[in-house]
């Protein structure tokens, strides 16, 4: 399955075989954040119609009630290319190149085909998505016949004809029943332009493609729409000299109804920029867009082999997949890259995915958890339907505050999400120094969730004691437990921020604070309860093994030598029942260990090293959030191996198909972020809070340097980490 060659600023790939199809249209995915498509080829593809995909972000629609999926949207890469009339499909392909250009994100095809007269044509085609424009796209096909005078047919428009395959979130079944998300479609072409507007079925949600094709030759073009196939497109007709190469440029603009009122009118106008612009300045345009991304996001290293191009891979699709400017979308578990958990947004983005854009785009940072502040009377809503008070967000959100996860165990308890959330606001804050966000959004949210967290744990009379019943932590393999210590240490941080920031409110926004107490019905007394929670809630501590336990029951489960299950990467659910591992003394995932993380100064080094010592060797790393979270452990108790192999596999997860199922759930979005985190919070060994920016370097030795970016309160600084030298912070900007 591996066929990827990683450059410093290329990933190529030089098979065309059908074993890799699929895991190389997961690898060579494209985004610019608004929206994204899978690595197919614009030439036809022979994946079926719900794996071609281009997804936007925040676009959903219900596929039962109350049940949403991310809306498979129509195809404007759709083409086909025939010489003397055979689709060159058809045709014995050599000299074979994929070149995805890191520093733009263009997408490069190249080959040769061959009919069976021998007749040789070179083909090269060329696709980005705008990240100066994000509306707009471009796709380039040249092609030359190199031994041959031959017709040049070109079919291309934009095809409707997509659906959708809303897969299980139980991580078992595959599903199989397709979807058709679109209901009724207009669409028009006048031979060298079209464009369609269709409509989602049950919500009436709109989407207007355009394209228009620009060709430098004498050609004939005939129009093709067709209402029923939901297709408009052109064909073009040249007719092609040996050794002269033919260019054919399709432009293509996209609006929806998240856009505006009117979003055939916004595509028009976008389409009419792209006509202005052409081809060849679109792309110059772009590549300046990503030059200034890159300049604030790369981190450069001094190591062999494949590693920086790695790097700047998982930086790469982290920012294709960010909605960015847009603060009513969030990422998904697998960006906007496969339809793999219906699209849906988890604690993935916050815990895994934020701290990257926190540092390197605090805007950025700040729209993703503004999308929360925006699903917050929804959380407040759901809370109640589930009895309880204050706001509870979702384990698998979309467009919504409402829970789509179906999985009842999962869906009911994996609760530690709400707080997971306000964490992430309290990094954000911290880092930025933005009290704004605290003033208008962050106490609102810290308030609602704290409330809901002071209904959720049951006080115990006979104890004097606060417990967190029915829960399920991080490590999904912990069955449906008692005082989960990730779950219970989370919520009360969450309930010490709205204790504070209620004595903030008071003090420094005394207007906005009377508005805010009106508005959430707040009452003093709540305060006395939060305080007596984060007091006397339970957790477990064994002071001889100086050791947290992850909860009442981890202990009594059936201990079992896990080498002798597993010997590869690949998720043990496939060989054990998912419920016969909840009751070994097994972990998915870090647990315990993922909270020390996220706290690097709370804990010992000895109660760091016990929990290592105790929880690495049973956790099974089912999850792609695993690895990363253990490297950067690894990294910062100096235990330099592990440290390595953990971040290897994290950091080239995807792009060597570490678990085996890159192919077919597309890239995962948590993996990408927690590299990150390896890299920066574990190698480089920085932390930002309120107290400063601290780099205590624990650098393997098989980076010999790096360099990157990071924001900090309004200034920009420099950190450059070498072997055997003292870190330097240098402040860049203000
Ligand atoms: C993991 C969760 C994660 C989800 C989406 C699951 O396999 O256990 O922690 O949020 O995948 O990535």
């Amino acid at each position: 399955m591996y066929c990827l060659v990683t450059k410093p600023w290329e990933i190529e790939a030089f098979t065309a075989s059908h074993e890799t199809k699929d895991y190389r249209e997961s690898i060579f995915s494209q985004g610019n954040g608004y929206m994204g498509v899978r690595g197919y080829s614009p030439n036809g593809t022979k994946s079926n119609n719900a794996e071609r995909t281009t997804f936007i972000s925040g676009f959903f629609e219900y596929i039962r009630p109350g049940i949403t999926d991310m809306v498979n949207q129509p195809d404007f890469s759709s083409s086909r290319i025939l010489i003397n009339g055979i689709d060159i499909n058809e045709m014995r392909i050599s000299d074979y190149k994929q070149v995805l250009n890191m520093r733009n994100g263009a997408l490069l095809w190249s080959y040769t085909v061959t009919d069976t007269e021998g007749r040789r044509t070179k083909v090269k085609m060329t696709r980005f998505l705008s990240m100066a424009n994000k509306h707009t796209a471009a796709i380039r096909f040249e092609i030359t016949p190199e031994n041959h005078d031959g017709d040049i047919t070109i079919e291309t428009g934009i095809d409707a004809n997509v659906i959708n395959l809303p897969i299980a979130d139980n991580q078992l079944s595959d599903n199989i029943d397709f979807v058709t998300m679109w209901g009724r479609a207009k669409a028009c072409s006048n031979g060298i332009q079209g464009g369609i507007v269709a409509e989602t079925g049950i919500s009436k949600r709109v989407t207007a493609m355009e394209y228009y094709i620009y060709i430098p030759e004498a050609y004939e073009a005939a129009a093709e729409a067709d209402k029923k196939r939901r297709y408009a497109g052109s064909i073009i007709r040249l007719s092609g000299k040996q050794g002269n190469s033919y260019i054919i440029d399709k432009l293509i603009s996209v609006a929806t109804y998240r856009d505006g009122s009117d979003p055939k009118n916004i595509a028009r106008m976008q389409l009419e920029s792209c006509i202005e612009t052409g081809f060849d300045g679109m792309l110059a345009e772009s590549s300046k867009a990503w030059e200034r991304i890159w300049e604030l996001s790369d981190v450069e290293v001094d190591a062999d082999g494949e590693l920086q191009g790695a790097i700047r891979y998982n930086i790469l699709q982290l920012i294709q997949s960010d909605p960015c400017d847009d603060p009513h979308a969030s990422i998904g578990a697998r960006g906007l890259m496969h339809g793999r958990y219906k699209g849906c947004y988890f604690w993935d983005t916050e815990i895994f995915m934020l701290p990257m854009f926190l540092s390197t785009n605090p805007e950025a940072a700040k729209n993703l958890l503004l999308y929360r502040y925006h699903t917050l009377e929804d959380a407040v809503k759901s809370a109640r339907s589930f009895s309880l008070s204050g706001a509870r967000y979702p384990w698998m959100a979309s467009d919504t505050g409402f829970e789509q996860c179906e999985t009842w165990d999962t869906g009911c308890c994996e609760i530690h999400i709400t707080a997971d959330i306000t964490y992430a606001i309290s990094r954000y804050i911290e880092q930025t120094g933005d009290k704004e966000f605290l003033r208008d959004y962050a106490a609102e949210i810290y308030i609602q969730t704290a409330r809901y967290w002071a209904h959720r744990f049951t006080y115990d009379v006979k104890n004097d004691c606060y417990n967190l019943l029915f829960v399920k932590g991080p490590d999904e393999y912990c069955g449906v437990t008692v005082n989960n210590f990730y779950t219970v240490k989370m919520a009360l941080h969450n309930l010490a921020l709205a204790l504070d920031s209620v004595q903030i409110m008071e003090k420094e926004f005394p207007k906005e604070w009377e508005g805010l107490k009106a508005r959430t019905q707040y009452r003093p007394e709540e305060a006395k309860l939060w305080r007596d929670i984060t007091e006397k809630a339970v957790t477990y501590y064994d002071e001889q093994r100086e050791l947290w336990l992850q909860d009442s029951l981890f202990e009594s489960l059936e201990p079992i030598d896990i080498t002798a299950y597993k010997d590869d990467d690949v998720p043990l659910y496939h060989k054990i029942s998912y419920d016969r591992l909840q009751r070994y003394q097994v972990l998915k995932q870090a647990d315990v260990l993922m909270y020390m993380a996220l706290f690097p100064k709370e804990f010992t080094r000895n109660q760091l090293l016990a929990a290592w010592n105790y929880y690495e060797p049973k956790t099974l790393h089912d999850s792609t959030l695993s690895f990363g979270i253990h490297a950067m452990l690894a990294a910062r108790l100096n235990i330099t191996d592990k440290a390595w192999s953990y971040f290897l596999k994290s950091l080239f997860l995807d792009l060597k198909n570490v678990m085996k199922n890159t192919q077919k759930e597309g890239i995962h979005t948590a993996a990408l972020g927690a590299s990150w985190q390896a890299l920066i919070y574990g190698f480089a060994g920085v932390w930002a809070d309120s107290q400063g920016i601290s780099c205590n370097p624990n650098l393997p030795k098989e980076i010999r340097k790096m360099k990157f970016k990071i924001h900090y309160q309004k200034a920009l600084y420099e950190v450059k980490v070498e072997q055997g030298r003292k870190p330097n912070i240098i402040l860049l900007s203000i």
